[in-house]
């Protein structure tokens, strides 16, 4: 135990000072040692604020709107650097966009910006930062295929994909009434990105139409899926059904085979009449 954070102890030590050169890494070369180490201490004290609140905030806004932030740094003693970050990756800014106060333009809000932080960092101590998450709200929309038809006694699964913030309520209907969920023979899995229903060994009162509704404060949508339930077809062994399908192969051929000699025969004949009557 002792030994283990002893070693913790030395390498939260290394760490710190590889984050002390790291900092101290502009500063001249001929800068005293205890210099040196009183940099970082003149770093705290700096403040960033995105437009004049120094609060990690929550962004609500809509696909298609534009937002822009200000970064501003406060309590400088100097001109200080500043990099904008979307989730982990760096954003490119302009040069002139960078000292003391920076800009970040989002244009337009898309809804793959949902819960992304943009975060702006000093860049000579990146553990001075604040961020803005965007909550990027928009009604619900539903996506999904029908099941291919399906025997009897088979299970089958009708996927309904869902995207909405905020979350929609979810309900499905079969032959526009609401599903009442017998148990067992209905499964519904719910995620925030899928409605999921399953029906156990389906018969043939299943088929027909079953629709995926959902309902948010910002909209609702409804996405049908149609349901074919068939006869079960009798199982044979591949064999048997093989040998089955030569069988009629071979009749079908000789049939043609045999017509076609018929035929033939047949129009010589009537060729060879008129020549006769010619005569
Ligand atoms: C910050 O606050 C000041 C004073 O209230 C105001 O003039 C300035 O426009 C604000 N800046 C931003 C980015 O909102
Ligand atoms: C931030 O401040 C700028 C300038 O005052 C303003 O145009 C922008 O809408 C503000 N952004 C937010 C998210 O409040
Ligand atoms: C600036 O620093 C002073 C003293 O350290 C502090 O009282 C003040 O709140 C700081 N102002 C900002 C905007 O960070
Ligand atoms: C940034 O702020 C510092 C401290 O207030 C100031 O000395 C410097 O001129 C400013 N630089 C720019 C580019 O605004
Ligand atoms: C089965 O459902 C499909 C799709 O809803 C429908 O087109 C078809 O008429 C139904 N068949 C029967 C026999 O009810």
């Amino acid at each position: 135990m002792e030994r283990i954070e002893l070693v913790a102890l030395m390498t939260s030590y290394l760490n710190r000072s590889e984050m002390a050169q790291k900092i101290c890494l502009p500063a001249p070369y001929g800068v005293p040692v205890l210099a040196v180490l009183l940099l970082p201490c003149l770093v705290t004290g700096v403040e960033l604020a995105i437009n004049n609140s120094s609060d990690n905030q929550i962004l609500s806004t809509k696909p298609g709107r534009e937002e822009s932030l200000w970064c501003t740094v406060h309590n400088n003693s100097r001109a200080e650097e500043l990099r904008w970050y979307r989730g982990d990756r760096t954003v490119n800014l302009k040069d002139g966009n960078k000292m003391n106060t920076t800009n970040l333009c989002i244009l337009p809000v898309s809804k793959t910006d949902n819960g992304v932080s943009f975060t702006c960092k000093l860049v000579r101590n990146e553990s001075i930062q604040i961020s803005v998450t965007l909550d990027v709200q928009f009604p619900p929309l539903l996506t999904g295929e029908d099941p291919p038809p399906v025997e009897e006694k088979n299970d089958v699964k009708l996927t309904c994909h869902v995207n909405s913030n905020p979350q929609a309520e979810m309900v499905w209907y079969k032959d526009n009434s609401p599903l009442t969920l017998k148990r067992g023979r209905y499964q519904i899995h719910h995620t925030s990105e899928v409605f999921q229903l399953t029906i156990k060994k389906v018969d043939k009162s299943d088929n027909g139409t079953y629709t995926c509704e959902a309902k948010s404060v910002l909209g609702e949508m409804r996405k049908e899926f149609h349901l074919t339930v068939e006869d079960r077809k009798p199982v044979f062994p591949l064999e048997a059904i093989i040998a089955a399908i030569v069988v009629v192969l071979l009749t079908v051929i000789f049939g043609i085979v045999a017509r076609r000699e018929k035929i033939f025969k047949c129009s010589k004949k009537t060729k060879e009449t008129p020549s006769e009557t010619a005569l």
